[in-house]
C-alpha cells in the first residue's frame, strides 16, 4: 500500500499490523531516548489547507521521532492566496526532493485526486467531511488499550455525524475490527446514507449511553454549517449534551472519548471531559505512536 487515503480502502489485517507496529513505537516513546533512525534520509511535508492543532503537531512529532526531515506548509500565508492550484503547490514541494505528503484539505477527495497525479506517498490527515483515517486508527488503538480488544465492544458515536470525517472513518475501522456501532444525534445531524453502513441509529442520548461500552463524543462543527444550525447550540446541549450527572446515573462506567477540539459546555461538560472515565488525552498520546507506525509502514512498503 503506497498511500493511506481512508480506512475504507484497508483491511482488518492492515489495521492489526499498524496496531502491532504502534505498540512497538509506544514502548520506544516511553524510553528516555525517544528517537529512532527508521526514516533517516526521508523527507516529509505536512501540507495543511485547513486548521489543525493535534493532527499537525502529532504528525510532526511522529516524523521527528522517526528521524525524518520535516517541512510544514499552511495554506494561510502561502501562494495559495495568490491563486496557485493544489497540484502546482504540491508539485513545487515535491521538486524539493520530498518523499511523503501528509495532507489536510477541506475538499472531499483532495488526497485521492493527488494520488492519481503524484508519485510520493500520501497520508490523508482529513479531507472535508469524508475521512480522517489516522484519527480512527488512534481511536480504535485507544479502545483496544483500555478494554483489551475492540471486537465485541459496543461503541456509540454521539454528536454531529453529518459533518464528521471522524465518524465515517471510525465506523469503517470499528466494524472491520468487529465492534458494534451506534450513531446518535439529532436527525438534522445524521446523514441519510447512514442506514447503508450497518450501524444502529438513535436520537436519544440516554439510550445510546445505556447501550454502549464506549461513547465517542463529536464536536458540533459550526464552521461547516453556514449559520443554519438546527438545533441551536443551546438546544443541542439540553437534549444531547453529556455531563457527569448523566454519566453517574448510568448503571455502569462507560469510557468517554472525544477527538478534539472540544466545545466545552456544548457536547461535553468539563466535569465529564476531565473525569476519570475520559481517555481523551490518552487518544492524543497514542496518536504519535499510531502515526509513527503509519509513516514507517508506508515508507517500507514496496508496492
Ligand atoms: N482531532 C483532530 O483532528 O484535531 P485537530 O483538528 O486539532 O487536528
Amino acid at each position: 500500500v503506497r498511500h493511506l487515503l481512508g480506512i475504507k480502502d484497508i483491511t482488518e489485517a492492515d489495521i492489526q499490523l499498524i496496531f502491532e507496529t504502534a505498540d512497538h513505537f509506544k514502548e520506544v516513546l516511553n524510553r528516555p531516548i525517544k528517537k529512532v533512525p527508521s526514516l533517516r534520509d526521508i523527507t516529509i511535508a505536512n501540507v495543511f489547507f485547513e486548521d489543525s492543532t493535534r493532527t499537525r503537531l502529532s504528525f510532526e512529532l511522529a516524523e521527528k521521532r522517526l528521524s525524518a526531515d520535516v517541512i510544514n506548509f499552511s495554506a494561510s500565508g502561502s501562494s495559495v492566496k495568490k491563486g496557485e492550484t493544489l497540484l502546482d503547490t504540491v508539485n513545487n514541494i515535491l521538486a524539493m526532493k520530498v518523499d511523503m505528503i501528509v495532507m489536510r484539505h477541506s475538499s472531499v477527495g483532495a488526497p485521492h485526486f493527488l494520488s492519481r497525479h503524484i508519485k510520493a506517498n500520501i497520508v490523508n490527515a482529513g479531507d472535508g467531511t469524508h475521512e480522517h483515517p489516522t484519527q480512527a486508527l488512534l481511536d480504535s488503538f485507544s479502545i483496544r488499550e483500555k478494554l483489551g480488544e475492540v471486537a465485541g465492544k459496543k461503541i456509540a458515536i454521539i454528536g454531529d455525524i453529518l459533518h464528521s470525517r471522524v465518524a465515517l472513518s471510525n465506523i469503517f475501522a470499528l466494524q472491520k475490527l468487529g465492534a458494534e456501532v451506534m450513531v446518535c444525534g439529532p436527525s438534522t445531524l445524521i446523514p441519510r446514507y447512514i442506514g447503508e453502513l450497518g450501524v444502529k441509529v438513535s436520537h436519544n442520548v440516554r439510550q445510546a449511553l445505556e447501550w454502549c461500552d464506549v461513547a465517542n463524543v463529536l464536536r458540533i462543527q459550526l464552521e461547516r454549517q453556514q449559520g443554519k444550525l438546527f438545533p441551536s447550540l443551546r438546544e443541542y446541549t439540553q437534549y444531547f449534551g453529556i455531563n457527569k450527572k448523566i454519566l453517574e446515573s448510568l448503571n455502569k462506567e462507560i469510557v468517554l472519548m472525544h477527538p478534539g477540539p472540544i466545545n466545552r459546555g456544548v457536547e461535553l461538560s468539563s466535569d465529564a471531559a476531565d473525569s476519570g472515565q475520559s481517555i481523551i488525552l490518552d487518544q492524543v498520546e497514542n496518536g504519535v505512536a499510531v502515526r509513527m507506525a503509519v509513516l514507517y509502514l508506508l515508507a517500507s512498503s514496496k508496492e
